[in-house]
């Protein structure tokens, strides 16, 4: 009998060490969502010559899986409106009265960020792949990079023209980020097709930020 006690206590023993540790292994594993992705510095040289880019210059609406690498999307970024006097602060694309009125949020699988050009940093403005309300055509949600133009309208001295220098500052980014895919063999299209107040409530913006347009990017397939 005593023997068949201590099998018992030995037996459940070694038995409860194997479910702790078999539990220990399964336990849901936490990602670690980076609040700010520091990018690396832009290669500000080199590309296609300007004339040969403009000349090649098309909207495409395929893309293939391919992500971006880290240095291809700061490249991406400061072509589209990143800081190119750093003395002043002033951007790649220029902005009425130099209000920089426009932030670029960056939607991938991995999650939604806005970039920060002075930092050249990309900042966690969702822990979720929202790219499949950046819009309703269907390649949309499955192309690497969706950039979204929301216009910061508080940086406006007064609420006049809002709407159209907001639509000019998106077209000043987005024509600079044409330029650069074509000149690096991406393809892209500028979208308004776009339900804007979906957007807005999963970016969680404000009353003073308006989704402007959108621009798909990826590898051609
Ligand atoms: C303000 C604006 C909005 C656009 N919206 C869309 C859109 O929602 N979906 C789309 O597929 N293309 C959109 N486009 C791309 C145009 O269809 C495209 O530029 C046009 O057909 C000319 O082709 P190209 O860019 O190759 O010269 C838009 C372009 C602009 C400038």
């Amino acid at each position: 009998m005593k023997k068949y006690i201590i099998f018992s206590v030995i037996f459940f023993t070694v038995i409860a060490a194997i479910a702790v540790v078999g539990f220990k292994d399964k336990t849901p594993v936490t990602v670690n969502h980076t609040e700010q992705i520091k990018l690396p510095p832009p290669e500000t040289t080199g590309g296609m010559p300007l004339m040969e880019a403009l000349s090649k210059r098309q909207s495409s609406r395929t893309f293939g899986a391919q992500k971006l690498s880290d240095q291809t999307l700061s490249n991406l970024l400061w072509a589209g409106f990143g800081i190119n006097r750093k003395d002043t602060g002033k951007r790649t694309a220029p902005t009425a009265n130099d209000t920089r009125a426009m932030d670029i949020y960056v939607l991938m699988e991995s999650g939604t960020y806005k970039y920060n050009a002075e930092e050249n940093s990309l900042d966690m403005a969702a822990d979720k792949d929202l790219r499949s309300f950046a819009g309703s055509q269907d390649f949309v949600a499955t192309a690497p990079l969706n950039l979204v133009y929301v216009s910061d309208y508080s940086k406006f001295k007064s609420g006049s023209g809002k709407e159209l220098y907001s639509g000019a500052h998106a077209g000043f980014i987005g024509e600079n980020v044409y330029l650069f895919c074509t000149s690096f063999g991406l393809n892209t299209v500028i979208r308004a097709y776009v339900d804007k107040e979906k957007l807005a409530k999963e970016l969680n913006l404000n009353e003073n930020q308006a989704v402007v347009l959108s621009q798909t990017i990826g590898y051609p397939n």
